[in-house]
C-alpha cells in the first residue's frame, strides 16, 4: 500500500470506536453532574497563543508544535493542549462579564511532535476541564475529585494521586534562584540534558529519571518548603478539602508539569502499569495565564486526561467497558421476490427502533445465518417463497434455535414483545 497514516497517528476503527463513544458519553454525564459545560474551540490557533515567551522554556512549545504558515502568511499552530485556547476564548468572548466561576470542559484531538511510543502519539485525544475565575481551594479539590470520579466510572479505583504546589509569581522566582544555585554547585553529577536545563528550565531537572541525577535531585531544595504564606495557606486548604472528600494523595515536591503556566496546585494521576508514559491525567492552577493572554487578572484551574492512556490502563487491568457491537435482528432473504418484501420490512423495523440488518451480497442461507451470528443478532427473520405465499415469516431465536412462524402483519408487535422479554 502506497499510503499510510502519518507517524504517531491512529485510525480508530469499529468496534474500538464503541469504547470511545462510551467514554465520551460518560464524560458528558459526569462533567455535567458537576455543572461543567462543553466548549469547542478551533483545532488551530495563532502560534503566539502558545508561544507567549514568558515563563520557563518547555519542550512542548519549543520543540513539539505543529506550526505552519497559511496562505495569508499567518503563523498557525495545531493546538498542543486545550487550556490556552479556553482562556483565549473566555477573554475574547468576554465571559468574565457573566456570573462566575465559569466551568468548561472539552473533548478532542491535540497535536505534539513527540517521539511516538506506547501511550505517546503525535495526534492524541484529551478530555479536559477548566474552572475559571475563582481561587477557592475547594475548587481545586472539586477538579481533582471530578477526575477521580470519572476514572471510577470506568472501574479504575486504585490509582495514585500526586500533589504539589509550585508557588506563585511572588515565591517561585526565589525558589528557582535557590534551585539554580544548588544545581550549579552539583553540576558535575548531572546528566548532559540536566546540565543544559539548569539555566533554561531548572524545574524540569526535578523530573529527570537518570539514576545519578536522582541523588542530586533528592537533596535539592523543595518548593513546598519555600512557598510564601499565601501559597502555603492555599496548599494546606486544598489538602483539607481533599481530606473532607476522603481522597488519598501523595505530596510530591518533585512534581513539575510540562507546561509553563502553572501556579500553586499541581497534580497528576499515574498508573504504574503503563511504563514510561504513565500519567493518565494531570493539571493544576494557572492564576497568571489570563494575564499573559489578555491582560486580565483571572485565576483558573483544570486538568486534561489522555483518552489513549485511559484505554491502555483499562487494558492493562483487563477491564472491559460495557459496550456491545451487533444488531437485534437479522433478516435472512431467500429469492428475489422475498428481497423486496424484506427490504420494506427492514425499513419498518428500523424505524420502530430495532437495530436490523439484512444481506446485500446475495449469499446463501447458511452464510446469511453466519453473518447473523457474527453480528450477535438475537433473532433472525427468515423470508422465502414459502413464507411469502402465506404472508408470513419464520422467526428463529439464535440462542435457543427455536423457530416460529408469524404473520407479516403481526410481525412488528411480536418482535417488540419478544425483544422486550429478552431484555428483562
Ligand atoms: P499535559 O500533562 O501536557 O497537560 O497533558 C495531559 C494528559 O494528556 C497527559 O497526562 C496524558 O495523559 C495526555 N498526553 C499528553 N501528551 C500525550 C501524547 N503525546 N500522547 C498521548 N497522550 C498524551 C495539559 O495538556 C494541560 N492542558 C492540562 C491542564 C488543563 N492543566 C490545566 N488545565
Amino acid at each position: 500500500m502506497k499510503f499510510k497514516a502519518p507517524r504517531g497517528t491512529n485510525d480508530i476503527l469499529p468496534p474500538a470506536t464503541l469504547k470511545w463513544q462510551y467514554i465520551e458519553e460518560k464524560t458528558h454525564e459526569v462533567f455535567s453532574n458537576y455543572n461543567y459545560h462543553e466548549i469547542r474551540t478551533p483545532i488551530f490557533e495563532y502560534t503566539e497563543l502558545f508561544q507567549r515567551g514568558i515563563g520557563e522554556v518547555t519542550d512542548i512549545v519549543e520543540k513539539e508544535m505543529y506550526t505552519f504558515e497559511d496562505k495569508g502568511g499567518r503563523s498557525l499552530t495545531l493546538r498542543p493542549e486545550g487550556t490556552a485556547s479556553v482562556i483565549r476564548s473566555f477573554l475574547e468572548n468576554k465571559i468574565y462579564g457573566q456570573a462566575q466561576p465559569t466551568k468548561y470542559y472539552y473533548i478532542g484531538p491535540m497535536f505534539r511532535y513527540e517521539r511516538p511510543q506506547s501511550g505517546r502519539f503525535r495526534q492524541f485525544h484529551q478530555l479536559g476541564v477548566e474552572a475559571i475565575a475563582s481561587n477557592d481551594p475547594a475548587l481545586d479539590a472539586e477538579i481533582i475529585s471530578l477526575g477521580i470520579r470519572l476514572l471510577q466510572k470506568f472501574g479504575l479505583n486504585e490509582l495514585e494521586l500526586n500533589l504539589n504546589s509550585v508557588g506563585c509569581q511572588e515565591c517561585r522566582p526565589d525558589y528557582v534562584a535557590k534551585l539554580k544555585e544548588y544545581l550549579t554547585k552539583n553540576k558535575e553529577q548531572l546528566c548532559d540534558n540536566c546540565k543544559s536545563r539548569i539555566e533554561r528550565s531548572p524545574l524540569r531537572v526535578l523530573d529527570c529519571k537518570n539514576k545519578n541525577c536522582q541523588s542530586v535531585i533528592n537533596s535539592a531544595p523543595k518548593i513546598t518548603e519555600n512557598l510564601c504564606s499565601s501559597c502555603d495557606e492555599h496548599f494546606k486548604e486544598v489538602q483539607s478539602y481533599l481530606d473532607i472528600l476522603e481522597i488519598d494523595y501523595q505530596i510530591n515536591p518533585l512534581l513539575v508539569r510540562g507546561l509553563d503556566y502553572y501556579t500553586n496546585t499541581a497534580f497528576e494521576i499515574k498508573d504504574n502499569a503503563l511504563g514510561a508514559q504513565d500519567t493518565i491525567f494531570g493539571g493544576g492552577r494557572y492564576n497568571g495565564l489570563a494575564e499573559e493572554i489578555g491582560n486580565r487578572d483571572v485565576p483558573g484551574i483544570g486538568f486534561a486526561l489522555g483518552i489513549e492512556r485511559l484505554l491502555l490502563s483499562l487494558e492493562a487491568k483487563d477491564i472491559k467497558l460495557p459496550v456491545e457491537a451487533g444488531v437485534d435482528l437479522y433478516i435472512t432473504v431467500i429469492g428475489a421476490k422475498a428481497k423486496r418484501e424484506s427490504f420494506k420490512l427492514l425499513d419498518k423495523l428500523r424505524s420502530s427502533g430495532f437495530k436490523t440488518e439484512m444481506d446485500y451480497l446475495d449469499r446463501g442461507v447458511g452464510s446469511q445465518m453466519k453473518s447473523a451470528d457474527r453480528m450477535n443478532a438475537e433473532y433472525t427473520i427468515i423470508i422465502g417463497e414459502d413464507e411469502l405465499n402465506k404472508n408470513a415469516a419464520t422467526i428463529r431465536n439464535m440462542k435457543s434455535g427455536t423457530e416460529k412462524e408469524i404473520k407479516l402483519t403481526n410481525l412488528l408487535e411480536e418482535m417488540k414483545q419478544l425483544v422486550a422479554k429478552e431484555e428483562n
